[in-house]
């Protein structure tokens, strides 16, 4: 990546057919929607601070098993509209299967995706985003926190509303078998269940000794240490502000809450909810 982060203005967010984007992630729009799929290729989607990287990590130690060059290099986020990333990236892969990571919504994925019946993994959700907001370059400044609770709760963010977001993965697993929906709280909880889960879905064996080693390897401790996996050599971050692998605790979000947010958050909540069959642990 040539460019110099650190003379561009942030993005502004614009509704993009129903769904807050900025133009990071419409620049290449043709590009993405026109994106030819293998029927190999493993899309690893999340709504933003899910757990993707870490998802990706893992498969890509199980797939690939390399560490010389940084994830962000060998995996490419589909729509991000910057040259030598996003579709270039992934049209230019030679590892086999390709991994892709997006965080569209159901109806943004490309289409060639289904028509190839890839795999997808979904991870979900503890909400991280405004931290990350502070430091990455290309979205918009998160502002106090009060807003930005405000403005997550009426989904105006980048990639729109989670509860949306969510929702249109999980209805979409009711009638497409080939997409195995994970959630961040199960990783957390059982690291080596979850990857014995995934390899059970993606037709994969790994040894004994493997597994211990890519479990090991994929911890928060030494994950956040890895400067493969940090992003720390990513220039779309200022990691004055934070660090991309942040904290990776369930329920942290709690500690940003006061009383009252809590509560206007829970019942706005359960009203989104309400006709949804999709439940998520908040203790771990
Ligand atoms: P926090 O900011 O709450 O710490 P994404 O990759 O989708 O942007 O998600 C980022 C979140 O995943 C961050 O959450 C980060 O710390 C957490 N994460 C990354 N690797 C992790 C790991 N090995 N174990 C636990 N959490 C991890």
């Amino acid at each position: 990546m040539d460019i110099s982060m650190d003379v561009i203005p942030r993005p502004e967010l614009f509704d993009f057919h129903g769904v807050c984007m900025t133009h990071y992630y419409t620049d290449n729009w043709e590009k993405v929607q026109n994106f030819q799929a293998r029927p190999d290729d493993i899309v690893i989607n999340s709504y933003p601070k899910a757990g993707n990287t870490w998802l990706s990590y893992i498969i890509d130690l199980l797939c690939h098993d390399q560490t010389s060059i940084p994830l962000y290099k060998r995996v490419p986020n589909l729509e991000i509209a910057i040259p030598s990333l996003g579709t270039e990236m992934a049209d230019n892969l030679s590892t086999f299967p390709r991994l892709i990571r997006t965080h569209l919504p159901v109806q943004f994925l490309p289409k060639s995706f289904w028509e190839q019946n890839s795999r997808n993994a979904n991870p979900d959700s503890v909400v991280s985003y405004f931290h990350f907001d502070h430091m990455t370059k290309i979205q918009p400044e998160p502002g106090d926190w009060s807003s930005y609770l405000q403005r997550f709760m009426e989904g105006k963010m980048a990639f729109g509303s989670w509860y949306d977001h969510v929702n249109g993965w999980w209805d979409k697993k009711q009638s497409y078998p080939k997409l195995h929906y994970m959630f961040y709280e199960d990783l957390i909880e059982d690291t080596g269940r979850e990857i014995d889960k995934l390899c059970c879905f993606l037709g994969l064996s790994p040894s004994a000794e493997a597994k211990e080693r890519i479990t090991g390897s994929v911890q928060f401790d030494v994950m956040k240490k890895n400067n493969m996996v940090n992003l720390s050599t990513v220039p779309l971050m200022d990691f004055k502000k934070s660090s991309f692998i942040r904290k990776g605790k369930v329920g942290d979000w709690r500690n940003h809450f006061t009383v009252a947010q809590d509560e206007k958050f829970d019942a706005d909540y359960k009203q989104k909810m309400k006709n949804s069959t999709l439940k998520f642990c908040t203790e771990v």
